[in-house]
């Protein structure tokens, strides 16, 4: 089992809890709508990386089909919980599912771990229907995120039990690097746009400055948005 499987093995229990009080609910929530306005709201979505469900249940709402794959078996027993959909054991690095299947894939927050990203964009663009979308969001590179492995490290040293708290070879993403996976893989109408100043882990008080200015941030200073927001297409023929 890989190292980053196991670590959400061991934090499945406490995963939901992150996003419940009213800033992790607010944070997801901005993350989820930058992830839904690339995708058709009532078509069969492949979420790679689907934890345990937390994505998957909103794209339900709205009347859509999906299936959820994960590395973690603890995330994906939640996920089938809450959503009562096909979830899939597995890595987003190897889909087990025919080509042109999905009118959509989608991944929240776990692209980072992807070792071989390239070849996960391309698998995702074969399963894709022709015209289907696919819509990522993940860790950027900034100021702000060059100090995450380091605290990882430290977190790990001190045996720490919290979300995403594991020393791996995470991947923090420039604009255009997405934007080259997604148009090596054959991908069109492609958007990548920075996203979410306020963080989850900031005291309240903290947050909501930081909620405020925001918007101001993610139209005038993008850079120090910490999260990326990448879509593309695949042409019809
Ligand atoms: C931060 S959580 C995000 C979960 C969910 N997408 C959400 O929005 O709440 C990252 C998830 O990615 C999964 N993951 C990491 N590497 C993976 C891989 N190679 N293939 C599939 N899932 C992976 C982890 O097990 C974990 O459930």
């Amino acid at each position: 089992m890989t190292k980053v499987a196991t670590h959400y093995d061991q934090v499945a229990d406490i995963y939901d809890s992150r996003y419940d009080e009213s800033g992790g609910n607010t944070y997801y929530s901005h993350i989820c709508s930058g992830v839904m306005r690339s995708l058709p709201k009532d078509g069969k979505l492949l979420d790679l990386g689907c934890g345990t469900g937390l994505f998957m249940e909103r794209y339900l709402r709205f009347g859509g089909e999906v299936i959820g794959l994960d590395i973690s078996r603890n995330m994906i027993v939640r996920a089938k919980e809450r959503t009562n959909s096909d979830v899939t054991l597995g890595t987003a690095e190897h889909l087990p599912f025919k080509d042109n299947t999905f009118d959509c894939v989608s991944s929240v927050l776990a692209f980072s771990y992807l070792q071989d990203p390239q070849g996960t964009v391309g698998d995702i663009y074969r399963v894709l229907k022709p015209g289907g979308s696919v819509s990522i969001c993940t860790l950027g590179k900034n100021v702000f995120t060059s100090a995450v492995p380091a605290a990882h490290k430290i977190g790990e040293k001190l045996h720490v039990k919290s979300v995403g708290m594991v020393s791996i070879s995470e991947r923090y993403y420039k604009p255009d690097e997405l934007s080259d996976l997604l148009s090596n893989a054959g991908f069109t109408d492609i958007s990548v746009k920075r996203r979410s100043f306020a963080h989850v882990s900031l005291s309240p008080s903290l947050y909501s400055i930081a909620k405020k200015f925001e918007p101001l941030v993610e139209s005038k200073i993008p850079y120090l948005a910490f999260n990326m927001c990448a879509s593309g297409v695949k042409p019809k023929n």
